[in-house]
């Protein structure tokens, strides 16, 4: 834009033969049309359809306005409710797919984020030692039972597996790098963790892994004979309580065996608890109640309070020094860009904190406990809609009934309109219900579409189980054509 001017030296530069002109902002700095932090919180409805298929998810919006979502703003969220663009209050036990083990803004956690912020500290945690990683780390190791004591801060789940994947390998060595999962299995989408999702939607036609290998979950002897047949094999990754499957557990027996024949074989297990973690089962860690220690776990989740992004992998000492513990190999493991940032570590801090002086585990076992005791009351009194109430805690799947192919008469000629994945799915049409008439949200489960998967926050009360339960009853009441037949209405409606 402006001519070259020899400063350092006195001779006399040539006559400048372009003409300065006054400096102006070129075309390409301009402020694109963007908006405002206040224009995006009071975006209308329409605006943020508009938006949301322009340039976030079309395909998505098609699942929202199937199930009556898409007509929904959510304006605020305290504790266990949503509150929406007109007043009304939405009780969640869907709970973020289970990332709000403290409700929804909770105040402690809100005004140690505001002090920290009035305090002008610091974020990223890279050029210099950071308090608050360490003080996180720290409170990790000391809640984590045995030697888990090694601590790896991320932002996602899929960031926290990916790490306790790469511990594990590191340790065992490229001839022992196989690893071995679970049939339906959740570990995240990310391009290593997707070849141990036990899903042909998410790993579609992408290029997988080939050291990995399959077996039934919670299947011990199947465990050990590929053990044997395989000494490739160095890494068994698990969730302690399948999410993505419907909430699905394996015995205490299949626990302990597992534990013992990785010592007996020298392989390592990873506990994969984003999802079954921080106190969501009414222990820390879902692993506790079977009274086993894996070699390396994960969290993610809840244990960014509800109100930041933030995940650990956890490793036992003696596997991460043989890992990453010389100054050599040090930095392979370096901590991402956000790894241990300031607001989100002391925003994890106070949670953890909270966790145990609100004795919110207690809370999760207790109520926990009478959401699963009424809601057997329920199956016992519609057996022909539940099929099964499984889980622990606030981690609880809410099995139906399989319609696919038994749909009564009067609906099938109205279904076969419909979205395939809702055809036979009575939890698709209840949890549907349930928000339009009763104002419950509850979640879908990825792999078994039968399921409802009821996740609320470890704050809720037994008068929330109440309300939630009176709700279900009475879509229940309704019977399977009323149920169908009250959705389809909502869909032309
Ligand atoms: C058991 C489990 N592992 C890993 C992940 C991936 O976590 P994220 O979605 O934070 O990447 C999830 C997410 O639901 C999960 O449930």
């Amino acid at each position: 834009m402006f001519g070259l001017l020899n400063k350092n030296t006195t001779e006399t530069a040539a006559p400048n033969p372009i003409k300065l002109e006054a400096p102006s902002i070129a075309p390409d700095l301009a402020r694109p049309n963007l908006l405002s932090v206040e224009d995006a919180k009071a975006m209308p409805i329409e605006k943020m359809t508009e938006l949301f298929m322009d340039h976030l998810n079309p395909g998505q919006y098609h699942f929202m306005k199937l199930l009556g979502f898409h007509k929904i703003k959510i304006e605020s969220a305290e504790g266990v409710w949503y509150t929406d663009q007109n007043g009304r209050k939405i009780l969640d036990f869907f709970g973020g797919f289970g990332s709000l083990s403290f409700g929804h803004n909770h105040p402690r956690i809100l005004a140690a984020r505001k002090k920290f912020q009035d305090e002008n500290r610091h974020e990223i945690a890279m050029a210099f030692l950071s308090q608050y990683a360490a003080a996180l780390a720290h409170n990790l190791a000391a809640i984590a039972p045995g030697d888990l004591d090694m601590v790896f801060l991320g932002s996602s789940g899929s960031e926290a597996m990916e790490a306790a994947l790469k511990v594990a390998e590191k340790y065992q060595g490229p001839k022992r790098s196989k690893v071995l999962y679970a049939e339906h299995a959740f570990h995240g989408k990310t391009k290593g963790v997707l070849s141990i999702t036990d899903s042909k939607l998410y790993q579609s036609d992408f290029t997988l892994l080939d050291d990995v290998t399959k077996v039934p979950f919670g299947d011990l002897e199947a465990i050990r004979t590929a053990l044997e047949n395989d000494p490739e094999i160095g890494i068994v990754c698990l969730e302690t309580i399948q999410g993505g499957a419907g909430i699905v557990e394996a015995p205490v027996e299949f626990w302990r065996g597992l534990r013992a024949l990785c010592d007996e074989k020298n392989v390592l297990w990873i506990a994969d608890e984003v999802q079954s973690g921080t106190g969501r089962s009414g222990r820390f860690f879902a692993f506790e109640h079977y009274g086993v220690i894996p070699d390396v776990t994960a969290l993610a989740k809840s244990l960014g309070g509800g109100k930041t992004a933030m995940a650990a992998m956890i490793a036992r000492k003696e596997i991460y020094m043989k890992a990453y513990g010389k100054k050599e190999n040090a930095l392979i493991h370096g901590p991402a860009t956000f790894g241990g940032i300031g607001e989100s570590c002391i925003t994890a801090i106070e949670a953890l904190n909270i966790m145990y002086e609100d004795d919110l585990m207690e809370n999760a076992q207790d109520v926990g406990a009478y959401m699963k005791a009424e809601l057997q009351k329920l199956q016992a009194k519609y057996p022909k809609l539940i099929k099964d109430v499984r889980g622990r805690g606030f981690m609880m799947g809410l099995e139906f009934q399989d319609f696919s192919q038994t749909m009564p008469m009067a609906v099938r000629p109205a279904l076969s309109l419909m979205d395939e994945k809702l055809k036979g799915s009575l939890s698709g049409f209840i949890g549907s219900a349930l928000l339009r008439d009763h104002d419950v949200l509850v979640a879908f489960t990825e792999y078994n579409r039968n399921v409802v998967r009821l996740q609320p926050p470890l704050i809720t009360q037994r008068e929330h189980v109440d309300m939630f339960i009176k709700a279900l009853d009475k879509v229940l009441s309704g019977g399977v054509i009323k149920i169908v037949t009250d959705f389809i209405k909502s869909q032309r409606g």
